[in-house]
């Protein structure tokens, strides 16, 4: 008997404890919700081990165009250089190490200028003018600006700060394989939303993994799809999802269920069917729906704080309709999102608790359960005293 027991509460002062009975995988214990040392460490282990999503190539469709993304506390210029690459750089000069860019989009009139002294670099990174550093020993080549490394995959952009560089493709494994139908690369982003989510970025992954609590938190939602339907795959080293079916006669996820927007080209009568939902680790959650896709990206800020932004892509033939309406896919998932953060902040709040002990999941919380056991070994080492 001791061996299907499990002692639950003996880390709570003054608590009796507790002794359950062993039955399934338990949620993360509440420090990996709540410790600035285990955000550090995963903000290592994910933002700069792995490559991260921080935009739309649409966003610098020409050359000089960027944009700066803030990645675990980073600030990265990504722009597009003459020969149509795009390209990632430390937002630091390399003279006194100043912010070259103040502003969160622009252009460059093809160079690089640092708005201190004046140090010019090009779009791929060489550095051009040093006014006042003529001189022998001071050789231009040895001061490009700091790149990292910069992909692009149907349209969305990546970039990865780390050391040990593995290629784009390895870390998608078969994504895009698997999402080819839904030719992201040919979309255009109809909106973009900021949400501000105070909760730990894990709990937001977690939440975005199971529909359970669907018929609980999204009335609308519930409407259109069968929280119990579709197929989860198998966890890989860099994704979890799994799709689900439309509920009666709804053909997509809208305030009515109706979709007012041709099916996208390339998909086949099986994948009309469906929505995918996909977290693809470390920041992308891909929304894969018959006539749009949705894109998120989290960005944690701290232990206790995330920034999520939320992008609705058509293709441009619809687009280009006078009659287009996409309204009724924002507004759905706007509603949606809220309620998601909403009740990712309540559990915040819950895990923060000293009350708090690790609860069993379900079986049909398998992904949040791979995406737990996926942490749990990302931190080894980390943690003191954890198994
Ligand atoms: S710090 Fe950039 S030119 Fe001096
Ligand atoms: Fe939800």
């Amino acid at each position: 008997m001791a061996g299907n027991v499990i002692r639950v509460a003996q880390e709570l002062p003054g608590w009796v404890v507790t002794e359950v009975r062993k039955c399934c995988r338990r949620r993360l214990e509440g420090r990996y919700f709540t410790d600035p040392e285990i955000f550090r460490a995963e903000m290592e282990r994910f933002y700069f081990g792995m490559w991260v999503c921080v935009g739309r190539s649409e966003q610098i469709a020409t050359a000089g165009k960027y944009f700066v993304a803030e990645v675990a506390g980073e600030s990265v210029i990504v722009t597009r250089e003459e020969g149509g690459g795009v390209r990632g750089f430390y937002n630091v000069c390399r003279h006194r190490g100043t912010q070259l860019c103040a502003e969160p989009t622009g252009e460059f009139a093809g160079r690089i200028q640092c708005p201190y002294h004046a140090w010019t670099y090009g779009l791929d990174g060489r550095l051009l003018a040093a006014p006042h550093m003529e001189g022998e020993a001071f050789r231009k080549e040895d001061y490009p600006l700091h790149a990292v490394g910069a992909e692009e995959w149907e349209g969305l952009i990546f970039v990865y700060l780390g050391k040990e560089k593995t290629a784009l493709r390895e870390q998608l494994g078969d994504l895009p394989e698997k999402f080819a139908g839904w030719g992201m690369g040919d979309l255009r982003r109809y909106k973009i939303e900021k949400y501000e989510v105070k909760a730990n970025w894990k709990l937001i992954v977690q939440n975005y993994n199971e529909c359970l609590h669907c018929p609980v938190l999204h009335p609308a939602l519930n409407k259109v799809t069968n929280y119990l339907s579709g197929d989860n795959d198998p966890a890989h080293e860099g994704y979890i999802g799994g799709s689900m079916l439309f509920r009666g006669e709804a053909e997509t996820m809208s305030v009515d269920g109706v979709r007012r927007r041709a099916y996208l080209p390339g998909l086949n009568a099986e994948q009309r069917k469906l929505v995918l939902y996909y977290a693809v680790y470390p920041n992308l959650f891909l929304s894969l729906h018959p006539d749009y896709v949705m894109v998120h990206r989290l960005w944690p800020r701290a232990v206790d704080r995330t920034e999520v932004e939320t992008e609705w892509l058509f293709h441009p033939a619809e687009m280009a309709k006078e009659d287009f309406y996409g309204d009724d896919a924002v507004e759905f998932w706007d509603i949606t999102n809220k309620e998601d953060w909403w009740i990712t902040e309540q559990s915040q709040k819950g895990v923060s608790s000293r009350g708090y002990i690790p609860g069993p999941y379900s079986k049909s919380e398998k992904l949040p359960a791979e995406f737990d056991k996926k942490i749990r070994g990302e931190n080894k080492g980390v943690l003191r005293g954890e198994p």
